[in-house]
């Protein structure tokens, strides 16, 4: 998604935007530029692609200017580049913008029909003629604002320069986020508080509706009726130095290298809650409740999908869940007494948030299961549950995966104690399981890579693999399979195996393999006859099992990954290991932008 920096100075601003931009990297882009305003002149300099390409232009044209705007752009109108790249100028006016407006055609026809002249293909530069024109008919800057807001449907995180007025930065937003940072006579802003780290930790987040004029030594801040208003201002823990790759080629195989270290973390925050746990410290009355809802996106739903059936073994809590996208229109009849578990690692993921919205307004108690903090999802909701995965910069989504898993599972152990479903013995027991995943990922992650890479030059010469699992290894099949095509841009899917003889067998031949995550758990044998019918079609299985389930196949699979024995709470986060590797090593292969995929954006505060 876009990244919005904007300061307010008593220095030269350009370097320090684009520094600012560096740390919004990660949310994924396709080009850049920046705005300052030079001698009472606005100017302004673009690249396409990456942000090395920005700074080389501004060393051929440096840009002077101590107040200045930034922005780096994932395409949603027009293609990637430098002509559609922000700022977006017109008549001394310039535009950044994180969104999608939703009305952009018609006031697009409206403009253009009064003489308007367009230079790009966004939705964006339409935002720039509405503020030159209610300029040009004699409005303030800050009336000019307010009335293009009033006229514009979507999503919109903004900051605008106008030529005239070398003081101020306007900013609004509504949906994508938006922070104001606080200096000592001077001013910033930001999409999100990692961007404004290394100038200060004082943050005030606008909520939707806000605009904002920001001045070098305060920000006024209005509704969208234009009334003032007053919003917090908090001290934000985001860490100055950006999180770096330190040894490793790329931050996904940090990330995924790192996990025994941020699950210990995450299973120390809660396995104390589980053993002293009262409702209190979890916020939510599980002994209470009728049933949760679970709403995400990506990999954090599927984190949700395992978690319904835990929440559904163990605690006997009837778990409604879906896909953000889908969950927020289908009016889904839930009780107010009912809780709802919005899982998401940015915490800003539009379909999410308005996921959340909807069950808020239901009178539902709104939990947040997030890694973000101080992201909208965190502060909107009722209460947070943190997975304390640390900073993750790699768009495939790895350590949050798992770190969600930990949470998740200790929060249906301490439902089923709450609900009186297990007994203290059973609760022992799954709280030991938990303890024991740090060492056995560790473990895992110290023995399998040789095979690994080995298999994964396999991998990357096949168009379509399909992955395999049974109860929660279903959902982690899903979960390989979208790893693998994020990065790899190898088709795959992910399908319960029960479901192959109802249709995906028709695809089984020599070019596609079937990774079969299968621990010897219960449904083992069930699984094992669908990877004798996937061998007799000629079909090459790739099975991920334990000492026990390698015994017992006796199959003559392509490869069979041998994990050590895990207790079925924690399977789904040891057997991820395997396939986020198997994805890793594969796209290593393919030679694609692992840590930031194509048309991919880490956050998508779109919908
Ligand atoms: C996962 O590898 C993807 N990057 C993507 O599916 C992601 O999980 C999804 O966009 C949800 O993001 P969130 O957790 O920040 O809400």
């Amino acid at each position: 998604m876009c990244g919005i920096v904007g300061i307010v100075g008593q220095q030269p601003v350009s370097e320090r935007l684009v520094d600012a931009l560096k740390r919004l990297e990660y949310r994924g882009y396709d080009s850049a530029g920046i705005a300052t305003i030079t001698e009472g002149t606005l100017h302004r300099r673009r690249a396409e692609g990456k942000l090395v390409n920005l700074e080389r232009r501004l060393k051929e044209e440096p840009l002077g200017g101590t107040i200045g705007i930034a922005h780096t752009r994932w395409a949603t109108h027009g293609p990637p580049t430098e002509r559609n790249a922000h700022p977006h100028f017109t008549d001394g006016v310039a535009v950044v913008h994180n969104g999608i407006i939703e009305n952009f055609a018609e006031l697009k026809d409206e403009l253009a029909a009064t003489g308007a002249e367009f230079q790009t293909d966004t939705d964006t530069e339409v935002l720039a003629h509405l503020l030159a024109r209610h300029r040009r008919e004699g409005m303030r800057r800050g009336e000019a604002v307010h009335a293009m807001l009033k006229s514009v449907r979507g999503a919109y995180a903004l900051a605008i320069l106008f030529e005239d007025d070398p003081s101020t930065i306007i900013a609004a937003r509504n949906g994508p986020p938006l922070a104001i940072g606080h200096g000592d006579g001077e001013m910033f802003l930001g999409s999100d508080a990692i961007a404004l780290a290394p100038f200060t930790n004082e943050i005030t987040y606008l909520i939707d509706g806000d605009w904002a004029v920001v001045g070098r030594t305060g920000a006024d801040i209005f509704d969208y009726d234009g009334h003032p208003v007053a919003r917090p201002r908090q001290t934000s823990v985001a860490v100055a130095t950006l999180a770096n790759k330190g040894s490793h080629r790329h931050f996904m195989e940090k990330e995924i290298l790192e996990q025994p270290e941020v699950i210990a973390d995450a299973l120390g925050h809660y396995i104390n809650f589980i053993e002293n746990g009262a409702e209190a410290v979890f916020g939510i009355d599980f002994a209470k409740i009728p049933s949760l809802a679970i709403s995400a996106c990506g990999t954090a739903y599927l984190a949700g999908l395992i978690g319904k059936y835990w929440f559904e073994r163990y605690a006997r809590l009837p778990v409604e869940i879906d896909v953000a996208s889908e969950f927020r229109y289908r009016e889904i009849p839930l009780s107010p007494q009912s809780a709802a578990l919005f899982i998401s690692q940015s915490g800003e993921t539009a379909d999410t948030l308005a996921s959340l919205r909807y069950c808020k307004q239901l009178g539902l108690k709104i939990g947040a299961v997030v890694n973000a903090r101080e992201s909208t999802i965190a502060r909107e909701a009722d209460v947070v549950f943190p997975i304390l995965a640390g900073p993750e910069i790699g768009v495939a989504s790895t350590k949050a995966f798992t770190c969600q898993l930990a949470a998740l599972a200790a929060l249906a152990i301490h439902a089923a104690k709450a609900r009186g479903t297990v007994t203290e013995d059973e609760v022992q027991a799954l709280v030991e399981s938990l303890a024991e995943m740090p060492r056995l990922m560790r473990q895992v992650l110290d023995s399998i890579q040789p095979e690994i890479e080995l298999l994964s030059r396999e991998l990357s010469k096949c168009h379509h693999v399909l992955y395999l699992g049974r109860g929660t290894n279903f959902p982690l099949a899903m979960e390989g399979a979208l790893k693998l095509k994020e990065i790899s841009y190898i088709h795959a899917e992910g399908y319960a195996a029960g479901e192959l003889k109802h249709g995906p067998i028709a695809l089984i031949d020599e070019n596609m393999p079937v990774i079969v995550i299968a621990p010897h758990d219960r449904f083992f044998d069930k699984t094992l006859s669908n990877m004798q019918e996937v061998a007799a079609r000629g079909g090459r299985i790739i099975l991920i099992t334990d000492g026990k389930g390698a015994a017992a196949s006796k199959l003559d699979t392509m490869h069979t990954i041998v994990l050590p024995a895990t207790d079925e709470i924690i399977a789904p986060m040891i057997f991820s290991l395997p396939i986020q590797l198997l994805a890793y090593h594969t796209a290593l292969f393919m030679g694609t932008d692992l840590d930031q995929p194509r048309n991919l954006a880490k956050s998508v505060t779109v919908e």
